[in-house]
């Protein structure tokens, strides 16, 4: 008999139940306080997983207790959130996805993996994996963008990187994707709301990139908190049974939302903790995060024969064996026992500095403001966010707190000297105070150029964190427009650093601004990040990942929507348009200027009579017509104009780059496997249509930048 079928055989209910439980502790700076009755319940072998932990020394100990005074020494579980980093933070992951660079994603979240572990945990509840086209939603700045293709490739890199090679290994963090599925709907952008689309949207948009973490060998899911047309993610038994388990596979551990289990009684399909808990388990959540509603509920469904000991024997069995898995019961004190050299932070310190350099989105770039010439001597850096290293490391910012990040202003005077860059906030990020803005004013008067820091705070998107208005909160906008007007009045460049978890709806500062870089939240390493990028030693390479609305009313806005059978047309009253506003985005999804200057030619696509079973070969050449080296991003998208089923305007199927000094060409050369043109058919289920397809390739979603050729798709046998 294996090691987990005798402990399971020789386990009392309620050490079963512990093992399906995952409470909080509460960690502090001076170190974790277990709330609650953890401690003495991990010692009676009633808890076996804990979450918000932090600390090698009293994670070991927390080891301690469960493997050595509980009776059956089954060791913990212990995870968090290293959502973009753990102590070293690296940006937000919507930034991180405008690198568009699979090994990086991987790099990232391995080093994350490597810093968490040495702290002794084995978990992270990462990747977050919400395609999202509504940035009312705060949770955007956690996810991968509005599209699914993306989504999907994201997942296989971050389940890669945080799991590395071998779970058992002392540097392997079990990945947790989530939310499935499909929390970035929420109705009206608003956290924890209800979702209710269509299947159709459900399979195309929102599932695949949680089948690519499947796929990829991610340990566990996490439901979401929200109810897909009345069915709570929880409860939800097609979706993690049906699809989840049955069609795609998934054998790992599914952990509730925090709470979620209980909050089914708040969703109405729950009178009380028993049902609550007899719903998940039967669903096939096996780990409670938080509810207690597993310890105190299910002994009581139990009874009322809601649940079946089989069924808690199955979710034990998973917990088990992903323990199992993570080498814990071989050696519970492997992780945490070796902690990294000096040499590891500050090299990871370097990598967070390149990366979020290169998640910078340069989104204009008039008269080539930037970079920032030398004879530029005296900078006025102004604005709430430009001193503000405690903003910079976004949300979800992990075991590094608000602490230990580089501003703006430091950034920059380490980078040009202290007596360079004079400094003033004007307003703060979000309160009526407008006293301050005549004394930034006077700093601009005495620069040579200025740079505008505006946004978020990191509290202002996240978790609970929508916004009904997209602007710039506070009296920004009033100090923003003070320092457009005294900057025209004295010729100088105003260059606008955005910070934001989302596409913040600004057309008013994006006309008006000489230069604008979409900052997001870069992480620890933001200020030097900036000056890199403000002062030319790196070109900015970063593409937005979503759609920027041009305004709130435009949104959801993104480049995969279908045609309509009236798509808009500015010679027909009778099309798909608004009175008071354009179709167009303010920005569209891929959208990056560099300091390059980029032009595609010459597209070519072969065969052009391509079989299921062939690969579209795509070659184009690139010039950099520009005055300095820089990289550019070219996007693959298709586009299939009749088909069984109305298909999106433009579906992207790839990307690549290619970095070119000023003057020279190159080509970039991209494949697709024609079998990667299947879609859902009338019957939801994947189907290969012969017929024409478009293939299109060029800098961002907008169809008038993109290059196009066509392709004829046959069957290679008689249908
Ligand atoms: C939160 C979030 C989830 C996170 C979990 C643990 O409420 O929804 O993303 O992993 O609780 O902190």
């Amino acid at each position: 008999m294996s090691r987990i079928e005798r402990l399971i055989s020789s386990m009392t209910l309620a050490e079963k139940l512990g093992q399906l439980t995952m409470t909080a502790s509460s960690y502090a700076v001076t170190g974790p306080v277990i709330a609650g009755d953890s401690t003495d319940a991990i010692k009676a072998g009633t808890i076996g997983n804990l979450l918000n932990m932090v600390g090698a020394e009293h994670v070991r100990e927390m080891q301690r207790l469960a493997v050595k005074e509980s009776r059956l020494g089954i060791p913990l579980l212990i995870g968090f959130d290293v959502v973009h980093g753990h102590r070293i933070l690296f940006p937000v992951p919507l930034a991180e996805a405008a690198l568009f660079d699979p090994e990086t994603w991987a790099l990232t979240a391995r080093e994350a993996a490597k810093e968490a572990s040495a702290e002794g945990l084995a978990m992270t509840f990462a990747p977050m994996l919400d395609v999202a086209r509504d940035p009312r939603w705060g949770r955007s700045v956690e996810g991968p963008g509005e599209d699914p293709w993306l989504a999907a490739r994201i997942a296989e890199a971050k389940v890669r990187g945080f799991q590395g090679p071998r779970l058992a290994a002392a540097d392997a963090l079990a990945a947790c994707a989530k939310h499935y599925c499909a929390y970035g709907a929420v109705t009206a952008g608003r956290d924890y709301a209800s979702v209710d689309i269509s299947e159709r949207t459900l399979r195309e948009v929102h599932m695949p990139a949680f089948a690519a973490a499947v796929a990829s060998g991610v340990a566990a899911v996490m439901p979401a908190f929200t109810d897909l047309a009345g069915i709570p993610m929880t409860a939800n038994k097609a979706l993690l049974r049906g699809w989840l388990r049955d069609r795609w596979g998934f054998k790992g551990v599914i952990i509730s939302d925090y709470n979620a289990i209980a909050e089914l009684m708040r969703h109405g399909i729950a009178a009380d903790l028993a049902e609550a808990a007899a719903h998940a388990l039967n669903a096939g959540v096996d780990i409670d995060m938080m509810a207690d509603a597993y310890r105190r509920g299910l002994p009581i469904a139990l009874q009322r024969k809601l649940v079946t000991m089989a069924a808690i024997d199955e979710s034990v069995r998973r917990v088990l064996t992903l323990k199992e898995q993570l080498g814990l019961f071989d050696d519970p004190y492997l992780r945490g026992r070796t902690p990294e050299s000096a040499a590891a932070f500050s090299g990871r310190r370097k990598l967070a500095r390149a990366v979020a350099g290169r998640a910078i989105v340069m989104l204009k770039n008039d008269g080539e403001t930037l970079p920032l010439s030398g004879s530029l001597r005296r900078l006025a850096v102004v604005g709430p966010l430009a001193d503000a290293p405690g903003e910079m490391g976004g949300p979800w910012w992990g075991a590094a707190g608000r602490v230990g990040h580089v501003s703006v202003t430091a950034g920059l005077r380490e980078m040009l000297g202290e007596s360079h860059i004079q400094h003033a906030a004007g307003v703060a990020i979000d309160d009526e105070d407008v006293s301050g803005i005549d004394a930034a004013l006077d700093v601009c008067a005495s620069a040579d150029a200025i740079l505008l820091c505006l946004g978020e705070a990191a509290d202002m998107s996240g978790e609970a964190a929508s916004r009904a208005h997209l602007g710039l909160p506070g009296k920004q906008r009033q100090f923003a427009q003070a320092v457009f007007e005294r900057a025209r009045d004295l010729r100088k460049p105003v260059i606008v650093i955005l910070f934001s978890g989302r596409p913040l709806v600004v057309p008013w500062l994006m006309d008006q601004a000489d230069a604008v870089l979409a900052a997001w939240f870069l992480g620890s390493e933001a200020g030097n990040a900036i000056a890199d990028v403000v002062v030319g030693r790196l070109s900015p390479s970063g593409r937005t990942p979503v759609t920027w609305a041009r305004a709130t009313g435009q949104i959801p806005i993104f480049f995969g929507e279908r045609s309509s059978g009236r798509p808009a047309d500015p010679k027909d009253h009778y099309t798909s348009k608004y009175l008071d506003a354009p179709n167009e985005p303010q920005f569209p999804f891929g959208h990056g200027l560099t300091y390059g200057r980029f032009t595609l030619f010459n597209l070519r696509v072969t065969p052009v009579n391509a079989e299921d079973i062939d690969t579209l070969q795509i070659r184009v050449d690139v010039r950099n017509e520009g005055a300095r080296a820089a990289e550019e991003t070219v996007f693959l998208f298709t586009r299939d104009k009749v088909a069984s089923v109305a298909r999106p305007l433009l579906e992207l199927k790839g990307f690549a780059k290619i970095s070119l000094p000023p003057g020279e060409s190159g080509t970039v050369a991209l494949s697709l496997r024609a079998g990667e043109l299947r879609f859902l058919g009338l019957d939801l289920e994947p189907v290969f249509e012969p017929g024409e397809v478009e293939i299109l390739v060029g800098p961002c979603a907008d169809r008038s930048k993109l290059l196009s050729a066509t392709v004829q798709l046959s069957w290679s046998r008689p249908c």
